[in-house]
């Protein structure tokens, strides 16, 4: 038996489900923690749990929200953990992580995509209580669905970017254009008609950059 576990919530939008995980981490005696977008991260909660005594934890990975990484993305998380703190047995979902597993770099990872446009989607309190979390997931499916990946269009989920009376809010650079209210149907026309087509929505809410012109 380890000497805890700890339930992994492994997408960024696992916030929408994370009342759910603590119920269930708490009714099975597990602590909850997050690959990422939130805290505690999986490499502070083995922190505190060492810092009990704890000489043994199982991670299980909870795959909720859309597109959650597979779980070798915890497995090189953990191992990259482990390799700092070898008196902690650490495994995933029962397999034991050897600290041989591939490191957090790659040489794919090294440069910018080479991308022409970037979408800021606001995953902020108020954003993500209005449908962030429905917004990204929109987008995501329109870009695929429309062949664009990470070299056309570089999605990146942000906190509170400020106009939250709009929520959900999102940003399409370099025309630094903003848009209010998007919901599913307003992510796939800006998919449509701006990264696809070229030019900004129209008839969308459009949030004021203070103290200039309107985009
Ligand atoms: S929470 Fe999205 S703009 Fe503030």
């Amino acid at each position: 038996m380890p000497d805890a576990v700890v339930m992994v919530a492994m997408g960024v939008d696992a916030e929408r489900h994370v009342d759910d995980l603590l119920d269930l981490a708490w009714a099975t005696g597990a602590t909850l923690a997050h690959l990422q977008g939130r805290d505690p991260s999986v490499a502070a909660e083995l922190d505190r749990l060492r810092a009990t005594g704890a000489t043994s934890v199982t991670l299980v990975p909870a795959s909720l929200g859309h597109r959650a990484p597979t779980r070798t993305w915890l497995r090189r998380i953990a191992a990259d953990w482990s390799r700092r703190h070898p008196d902690v047995r650490v495994d995933v979902a029962g397999r034991e992580v050897t600290g041989r597993e591939a490191p957090l770099t790659s040489a794919a990872w090294e440069h910018v995509p080479d991308h022409a446009r970037q979408v800021l989607v606001c995953r902020g309190p108020r954003c993500s209580a209005r449908g962030a979390g429905e917004t990204a997931a929109a987008l995501d499916d329109a870009l695929t669905v429309r062949g664009l990946g990470d070299d056309d269009v570089l999605v990146t989920q942000t906190g509170c970017l400020f106009p939250c009376n709009h929520a959900p809010v999102v940003v399409v650079h370099p025309e630094d254009t903003w848009y209010g209210r998007v919901g599913v149907p307003e992510a796939s026309r800006i998919v449509d008609e701006h990264l696809v087509g070229g030019e900004p929505v129209t008839g969308l809410e459009r949030p004021r950059v203070r103290g200039a012109a309107r985009r």
